[in-house]
């Protein structure tokens, strides 16, 4: 029970009230403000909610300031390295690690979701072949409601976690598919052979019935290290608290829509150069300064308050020291670049870009360093995955995030529909 009070006074009326402040396990504690507008008949007002706690929850855990990342507890350094992408899913759904076993039947029943309806399959026609896949997507998790309707009224756990494995198992094949009907070739069906992220790949590189893939670049087939690569990129975006997108996925499931229509809406938020879609623009920023040479140019213009020039994959609203995450891939980037070839033009102008910005007053008064988007890009091309999935990857990664704050959410019996107030100026 709370012990502590906070006092405030309205120094019109000289009226006080006082509200208990709730103490977390970690973090900042929390003002509880509930009955401030049934006691002095005002609104508070936070745009962005750059104040405001919306809910309760155990499942991530940011601390901004020391550019810390916990998943249930654990350290996101700890998942990147000694743990996979699977093992993170089950832990974020499960509260705890898989054992063996545990891990081993997760990873079957995955396996063996991963198929999508004959009749979901005709719908991604529907699209042209020039749609950008993270539209597709989101219509295509959309349609995927139609076809699990049994889950409008969800009453127990098996029930929300057979939904959550669904999704998490489909994600990646509707995403390959996406791409590929962006390109007009066949789609890849998922081999029950294979893991989740090579599985991924496969689908949306291989020919049909064949070893070679579409981005060969001079090897047959996928490399170990790829797939480590891009195993670590899913578990750096599997969950990040109450980001824009998952507060969109909170909000559709407080109306109690179905939760395959929440995590489309997910998507849909995250598609934003703000948000998830920085991946993508951090890519197509560098290639359009094209050169090392052009660098500083460039950051004089972000660094101009009269140009809406923005360094992309700069700054974060929660960390204002370093994104973990993005050290991680730092660190990941510098292991992997003989493997990976990483040594080209844009990788030069990166570092370029990292080595003038985090020396300069500009970016270091703002508390502007890289996040997890400057280093995605990179490593992503490098992995010959064209910039447009950049975004639908982190929508894989992001799925277990959602889907699992979903469920947070409609077991919490404090949970009310989410409806702000507003701050009435017009006529
Ligand atoms: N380049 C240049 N200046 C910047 C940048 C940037 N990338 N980001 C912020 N600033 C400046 C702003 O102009 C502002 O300057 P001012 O105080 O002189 O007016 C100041 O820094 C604060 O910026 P805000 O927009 O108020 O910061 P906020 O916390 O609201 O925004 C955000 C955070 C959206 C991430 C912002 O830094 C940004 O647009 N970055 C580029 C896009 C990006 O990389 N997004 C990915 C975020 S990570 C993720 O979603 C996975």
């Amino acid at each position: 029970m709370p012990t502590n009070t906070f006092s405030l006074t309205n120094n019109q009326t000289g009226e006080s009230y006082k509200y208990n402040i709730l103490e977390g396990t970690r973090g900042p504690s929390v003002l509880d403000i509930r009955t401030f507008f049934a006691d002095t008949g005002m609104f508070t007002y936070d745009p962005g909610f750059t104040a405001t706690a919306a809910c309760e929850s155990t499942i991530t855990f940011i601390d901004g300031k020391k550019g810390e990342l916990r998943y249930r507890g654990i350290a996101i350094e700890d998942l990147a390295k000694h743990h996979t992408y699977l093992e993170t899913c089950y832990l974020l759904l499960n509260k705890q690690l898989p054992n063996k076993e545990e891990l081993q039947n997760f990873d079957l029943e995955i396996r063996h979701r991963a198929y999508l309806h004959k009749g979901l399959q005709k719908l991604f026609d529907a699209f042209p072949d020039n749609a950008h896949p993270m539209a597709t997507l989101s219509a295509a998790v959309t349609a995927l409601a139609s076809f699990y309707n049994e889950h409008l009224d969800i009453e127990n756990e098996d029930e929300y976690l057979e939904m959550a494995h669904r999704i998490i198992a489909k994600m990646p094949t509707i995403a390959a598919f996406s791409y590929r009907h962006s390109l007009g070739i066949p789609f890849i069906e998922p081999n029950i052979d294979l893991s989740f992220t090579k599985n991924f790949l496969t689908m949306m590189r291989a020919y049909p019935g064949g070893k070679m893939h579409l981005y060969a670049n001079g090897h047959e087939e996928i490399k170990d290290v790829e797939v480590r690569a891009l195993d670590t990129i899913f578990t750096l975006h599997a969950d990040h608290e109450q980001n824009a997108s998952t507060t969109v996925v909170r909000g559709v499931a407080s109306t109690g829509a179905h939760p395959y229509m929440a995590i489309s809406s997910g998507i849909a938020a995250l598609w934003g150069r703000a948000h998830g879609g920085a991946n993508e623009s951090v890519i197509a920023q560098l290639e359009y300064i094209a050169s090392v040479d052009k660098v500083e140019a460039f950051i004089e213009k972000a660094k101009d308050p009269n140009d809406d020039f923005r360094l992309m994959g700069f700054g974060h609203r929660v960390y204002k020291n370093f994104d973990p995450r993005a050290s991680i891939l730092k660190s990941l980037q510098d292991e992997l670049h003989d493997a990976l070839n990483l040594d080209t033009e844009l990788m030069a102008i990166a570092r370029k870009i990292e080595e003038i910005a985090l020396n300069d007053e500009y970016f270091i008064s703002r508390k502007l360093y890289p996040n997890i988007d400057f280093y995605t890009g990179i490593i992503l091309t490098a992995l010959q995955i064209p910039k447009s999935m950049f975004t639908p990857i982190f929508v894989i990664g992001r799925t277990v995030g959602w889907i699992t704050q979903w469920i947070e959410f409609k077991k919490d019996k404090t949970s009310k529909i989410a409806r702000p107030r507003q701050l009435y100026r017009g006529k």
